[in-house]
């Protein structure tokens, strides 16, 4: 009998349960093994739940009970989330986890940890949601080189972007309705600023490269600032508004940033709308691979913390081996602003600035441009006035 112990019972761990118990006899035929939910670690109580006799309140019943084997944190947050992690794993116990703050910023740590106590750090519900991605990358794609990832990585704010674009909802009315469907963070700044998606986008860079970049390093640029007259006129261009995480490794650098891009309708994140999310991964061997799935939400990403679990109790292949990574030091990172795209100038009345097609809107006008670096954006922003309204890059 296997035991499992729960951290953290809110939208994701409460989803884990469900999906634990739901669909318990074939995944334990599965594993060849039988499992118990022992604990499930909250600081509320939850009366009315059916798992209201595994909650416990104090962390180390669980640390210091030799039975638990298992314990798929959920809580969020970077603390106390690491330190019951790192205890767990120095106390022989496998974990697994959601928890995207943790993986980018610890991760680096707490796969070696696990290596040297031989347990496993998993977190395929880390990026992605309900989507198969870490393991796809480190097993499937093991034979290639990874050159460029490109994704949209937040549900929440494709959800709030595609409402918008679609139905004129203003981004409140849009943001109320991902809080109500369990996409957005306790903190919804971590998904409208960006925040979140850097923090994927770094996870998915160090199993690119093995490299972990700090994610509060990165260039992060959020949602906020996009309008409905950017939509329109993006959409005139031939163009979708998205909310892309991007990584390239290249010459032994690494590039990692967030930002808001308009994504040309060929390709397909163009066409990845509501809580969906979509990852476009470029390698040596392969060509150009696509996953595409619920980004967010308790039964996906349950789905792909259970994955985990069942990965440990089946005893599959060992990936702290392959999970290597060490922390990015400044000289593995490439400059920034000698990144360059085309651009899409927007303003308020004409266009100031020459390039390959302009349209207009409502008073409002856009400019595609040939590729300019950032810094060569910045030298042209300087020079315009106020009625420059936005700089997108593009895919
Ligand atoms: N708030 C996150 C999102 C949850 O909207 O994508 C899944 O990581």
């Amino acid at each position: 009998m296997i035991n499992i112990a729960i951290l953290g019972f809110g939208v994701v761990g409460s989803g884990t349960a469900e999906v634990l118990t739901a669909n318990q006899k074939f995944i334990e035929k599965r594993c060849g093994c039988e499992y118990n939910i022992k604990y499930i670690l909250d600081l509320r109580d939850f009366p009315d739940s059916p798992f209201a006799d595994k909650v416990v309140h104090d962390f180390n019943i669980i640390l210091n009970d030799p039975e638990i084997t298992i314990v798929a944190e959920m809580m969020g947050g970077s603390h106390p989330a690491y330190d019951f992690s790192i205890a767990c794993l120095r106390a022989g116990k496998h974990v697994v986890t959601s928890n995207k703050e943790v993986v980018s910023t610890f991760g680096t740590e707490l796969c070696k940890t696990a290596a040297e106590n031989g347990v496993r750090y998993l977190f395929e519900a880390s990026v992605g949601g309900g989507i198969p991605i870490i393991r796809p990358i480190i097993n499937d794609l093991a034979s290639n080189n990874i050159n460029q990832i490109s994704g949209i990585l937040n549900g929440t704010t494709n959800y709030i972007l595609t409402k918008m674009r679609d139905c004129g909802e203003s981004f409140d009315t849009a943001l109320k309705d991902a809080q109500r469907l369990g996409y957005a963070e306790a903190n919804p700044s971590a998904d409208v600023d960006g925040i979140d998606a850097a923090r994927k986008i770094v996870i998915l860079a160090a199993l690119a490269s093995g490299k972990l970049i700090d994610p509060k390093t990165i260039h992060t640029e959020g949602i906020t600032a996009i309008s409905l007259a950017d939509t329109k006129l993006a959409a005139l261009l031939g163009f979708a508004i998205k909310l892309i995480g991007y990584t390239k490794v290249e010459d032994n650098k690494l590039i990692a940033y967030v930002a808001p891009h308009m994504v040309p309708l060929s390709n397909p994140l163009s066409g990845i709308n509501d809580v969906f999310n979509g990852v476009l991964v470029k390698a040596d061997m392969v060509g150009e691979v696509m996953f595409y799935g619920p980004g967010a939400g308790k039964l996906p990403t349950a789905s792909a913390v259970v994955a985990d679990i069942i990965d440990i109790m089946s005893n599959k292949t060992d990936d702290t081996k392959t999970i290597n990574w060490t922390d990015a030091k400044a000289t593995d990172i490439a400059d920034f602003n000698s990144y360059s795209s085309k651009r899409v100038f927007v303003f308020n009345g004409k266009s100031l600035v020459a390039g390959i097609k302009t349209v207009s809107d409502n008073g409002f006008s856009a400019t595609l441009t040939d590729e300019m670096t950032e810094k060569e954006v910045n030298d042209i922003k300087a020079k315009l006035g106020t009625s420059l309204l936005a700089v997108y890059r593009t895919l």
